[in-house]
Order: C-alpha cells, then structure tokens, then sequence
C-alpha cells in the first residue's frame, strides 16, 4: 500500500471525524470490499462496532479468536450477539498439536510462574490464530481505546501494521467509557457483565481480574507481571 493511498484513506477518517463512526467503516470497508474484518473479544468496544456493523448491514466480516480459557460471560455474550444480530462470527482456534505439547511440557497454568511461558501461551492460543484469521485482509478494525493503556495513548485512528501487513482502523480510539455505556445503553446492545464488576479490559480468565477504582485500567491484566510487559501481542504498536 502506498503512503498516498493511505493518506487519501486518512481524508476519510478525519473527514467525517469521530461523530461519523458508521460513515468512516462504511467507507473503509467499500474501499477494501471482501477484504475488512473486525475482530471481537466481545468486550464493550467491540459490540459497540458490531452493533454499527449489523444495524448498517456494511460488508464487515467478524471474527473471534477462542482461547479455550474465555469466562463463561463471554460466552453467553458471545451468544446473546447472534441471537440478536443474526451476524456470523468465525471463530479461530489453537493449533491442537501445539496446544496439546505445550500444556504436556508446561501444564495448564504455566504462564504465572514464567513471562516466557505466558508469552507462548499467548502465542499459541492468540497470536497465531490471530495471522489466521487476518490472512487476505487488507484492513483490521479493533476495538482499541487510548484511555486502555499508557502505549495506547499515542496511537492514530489508522494506522499500518508492519507486522501482519495491513491497515489497522481503531474506530473508538478516543472515545470515554461514558460514550461506549451511552452508546451501549441508547441502542441496548448486549454486553458482557462482567463489566458491571469492576472488570475494564477482559481476556482470558485465569489472566484477567476486576480492578479497584482509581487503577489503571490495564492492572487487572497479567496482574502478577511487571508494568511494560504486558502487552499479548496481538497489538505490537511501536
Ligand atoms: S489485548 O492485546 O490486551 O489482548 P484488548 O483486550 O485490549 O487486547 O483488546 C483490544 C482489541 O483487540 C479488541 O477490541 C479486539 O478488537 C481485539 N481482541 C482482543 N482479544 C481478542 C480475541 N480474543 N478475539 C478477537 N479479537 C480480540
Ligand atoms: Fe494463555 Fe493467559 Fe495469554 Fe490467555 S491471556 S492466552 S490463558 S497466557
């Protein structure tokens, strides 16, 4: 892609700006036609995009990567999404062969006692079928929020992703937690509970917990490491 073409995309995104969501996919995903997916974790954010993606009937494909380690809540969000959009939602999953020698070698909790062992989980269970999932797409929408983490705060909108060669579009990049429950409350999409119990940003359960107010929304992931690490890589921004 050339630096032209994605400043002429840029046009599209500043031009309708933050209060023109839907018009900016819309004219993404025409852009890229066959070629746009949005991944889901079922989170606040993402239902917020699957909400405008399925009311709006824009040519979007979704998509999930199962961990195998998901909350329940999740899963039954993961549902109530179907029942109420009639959307499809591809779900990727581990490799089996590596999965099973992984958790043979290290057993299933192993990622508290190392990063390195963390890392591989992640890998295994994530990134992988992250490049799966993303393979023949030409633009990424994520549900990517600043106010997520500190290395999030100088993120773009658009943004190209060296790693797995594609345009990435983060649609509520700098929306609030007010606008996200605004939006989520105004149009009743289903959301996870869990949200309601203190948890901000949700992923797998063993890795994942409620934080106390005034925690930085990103503590109750990977509790247990050190600050800075704690990225999965599923979003290497540099
Ligand atoms: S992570 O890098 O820490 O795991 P985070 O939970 O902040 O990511 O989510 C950011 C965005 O990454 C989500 O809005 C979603 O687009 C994508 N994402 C995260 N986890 C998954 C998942 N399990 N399946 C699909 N997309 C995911
Ligand atoms: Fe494994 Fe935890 Fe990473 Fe999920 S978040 S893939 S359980 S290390």
């Amino acid at each position: 892609m050339t630096k032209d073409e994605i400043l002429s995309l840029e046009q599209i995104v500043y031009k309708n700006g933050r209060n023109n969501t839907v018009q900016v996919i819309t004219a993404l995903a025409e852009h890229f036609p066959g070629e746009a997916v949005l991944s889901t974790s079922f989170s606040m954010e993402d239902q917020v995009i699957t909400h405008m993606v399925a009311a709006n009937q824009l040519a979007v494909d979704i998509f999930t990567l199962d961990t195998g380690r998901l909350f329940p809540e999740t899963y039954a969000v993961w549902s109530s999404t179907l029942e109420r959009y009639g959307v499809k939602v591809n779900a990727y999953y581990p490799e089996a062969d590596r999965l099973q020698k992984f958790i043979a070698e290290q057993g299933p909790n192993s990622f508290f006692a190392a990063v390195e062992n963390r890392k591989t989980c992640c890998h295994i269970r994530k990134v992988e079928p992250l490049q799966r999932a993303l393979k023949g797409r030409k633009l990424w929408i994520t549900g990517i929020r600043a106010e997520h983490s500190q290395n999030r705060q100088d993120m773009t909108g658009l943004e190209w992703d060296e790693q797995n060669k594609l345009l990435k579009y983060h649609p509520l990049l700098y929306w609030t937690t007010d606008d996200v429950r605004a939006y989520i409350r105004t149009h009743k999409v289903p959301y996870n509970p869990l949200h309601d119990k203190g948890f901000v940003s949700i992923g797998c359960a063993p890795c994942t917990r409620a934080i106390q107010p005034g925690e930085d929304f990103r503590a109750g992931r990977w509790w247990w490491e050190e600050e800075g690490k704690k990225e999965c890589g599923l979003h290497l921004h540099q």
